[in-house]
């Protein structure tokens, strides 16, 4: 894949008619290292966030080697890794997806909120003796931009039953639960470990494992979070209140907090009707999240000389290509005021969930695709070198 220093000096050598994803390996490898180096147990890396095989040889080389898949083609994606853990973490599967990721996939870990999939993991991998089972517990969304607790999770007072089944079938067995996604403060995981302090004391279980799932943070224009290290430092408090043995091991399964900083896309404008900017990709595309839940991501442009000082930046919001009237992200994104058709825009932190999300109606949603060597737009890692829009000269015509 071609690599360039910058995303202007991608579409100053393309100027690229599809939308284009520039992928910062780096920033992956970076956000892995971290997470390896201070979270107190496994780091899984949630694929559905974004299977790229640049971004998972990066978080590979980086040292994740535990993988949180929810299907067979994400089964398929990550078994080739070597040394590769997965752990199946949907709750609901269907029979023939258990039986060929346990027969033809080797793996061994599911997780589960009801007796019917405990029966279906049973049956379907033949009584296995040598599972990793995960109950799943639906715990209160705190400060999560997207709550998921209402699809996925057994009541934590109703739990006590299932956990004790799954004690007669499971090798190890774990308690997970997942607390929203961009949960932008740690109470949320202090609140789920305290559950779960109570169900292993209702349930008299020994426990071997305890997932904090994902919902760590990552940043965008309209919202900062709080540091990682309080989300690492609250966990670890709670976890160590739990009355559980040496022998029990932590795994996280970040998706966002892993990827988010490893991509942006690349758009170019087609059109300008006031303050609203029609641009070549939108909420069929890599931007649901902007049109459907309000992110505002970090935007620059890119090929245009404009001295306005970013006090002086005009608000716009965006619509996408397809002829369809919910295909708009509200922003508001803050640019330059003399934005115009032709023009291209960086808009950052899309790694997770953009292009895994991007589908293709009205004929869109092909893109390009190249490396980008500079530091992500924002980050919590502190690794940005700020949003700043183009100073330099203008893209040649
Ligand atoms: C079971 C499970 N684990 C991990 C994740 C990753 O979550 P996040 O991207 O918020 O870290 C998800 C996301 O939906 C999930 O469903």
């Amino acid at each position: 894949m071609d690599r360039f220093a910058t995303a202007r000096d991608l579409i100053i050598a393309r100027q690229p008619d599809r939308p284009t994803f520039g992928l910062r390996p780096h920033a992956a490898g970076e956000a892995a290292r971290w997470f390896l180096k201070n979270f107190p147990g496994d780091v899984a890396y949630a694929v559905k966030a974004n299977a790229s095989p640049f971004l998972l040889g990066a978080l590979y080389g980086a040292g994740i080697r535990h993988f949180d898949v929810a299907s067979l083609p994400e089964i398929e994606d990550v078994a080739s890794i070597p040394d590769a853990h997965l752990h199946y973490m949907h709750p609901v599967k269907s029979r023939t997806a258990i039986r060929r990721a346990f027969f033809e996939f080797g793996v061994r870990s599911f997780s589960l909120d009801s007796e019917d999939e405990l029966a279906k993991i049973r049956e379907e991998t033949g009584d296995a003796k040598d599972l990793t089972l995960w109950v799943r517990i639906a715990v209160q969304a705190k400060n999560s931009a997207l709550p998921l607790e209402r699809m996925f999770g057994i009541a934590p007072t109703k739990a006590h039953t299932l956990l004790g089944k799954s004690r007669q079938v499971a090798r190890k067995l774990g308690v997970t639960f997942h607390v929203g996604s961009q949960t932008v403060s740690p109470e949320a995981y202090v609140t789920a470990l305290s559950e779960v302090g109570k169900l292993i004391v209702r349930a008299g279980v020994v426990l071997d494992r305890v997932d904090v799932g994902g919902g760590f943070p990552s940043a965008y224009t309209n919202s900062r979070p709080a540091p990682l290290t309080d989300f690492i430092a609250a966990i670890t408090r709670a976890y160590e209140a739990l009355p559980v043995g040496e022998s029990c091991r932590m795994m996280c399964e970040p998706g966002r907090a892993l990827v988010s900083e490893a991509e942006s896309l690349i758009v170019r404008v087609n059109s300008r009707r006031g303050n609203e900017l029609f641009i070549n990709d939108g909420a069929y595309g890599a931007l649901f999240d902007a049109a459907h839940l309000g992110w505002i991501f970090p935007v620059r442009l890119l090929n245009r000389a404009d001295p306005t000082p970013s006090a002086e930046l005009t608000p716009f919001s965006f619509w996408g290509p397809t002829c369809d009237s919910i295909d708009r992200m509200p922003g508001p994104f803050m640019l330059p005021g003399s934005v115009a058709e032709g023009d291209y825009i960086e808009i950052g932190n899309i790694g997770a969930y953009g292009r895994a999300i991007a589908g293709r109606f009205n004929g869109f949603g092909a893109y390009e695709q190249a490396i980008l060597l500079d530091p992500p737009m924002l980050s919590v890692y502190g690794l940005e070198a700020g949003v700043g829009h183009n100073r330099g000269p203008l893209l040649p015509a």
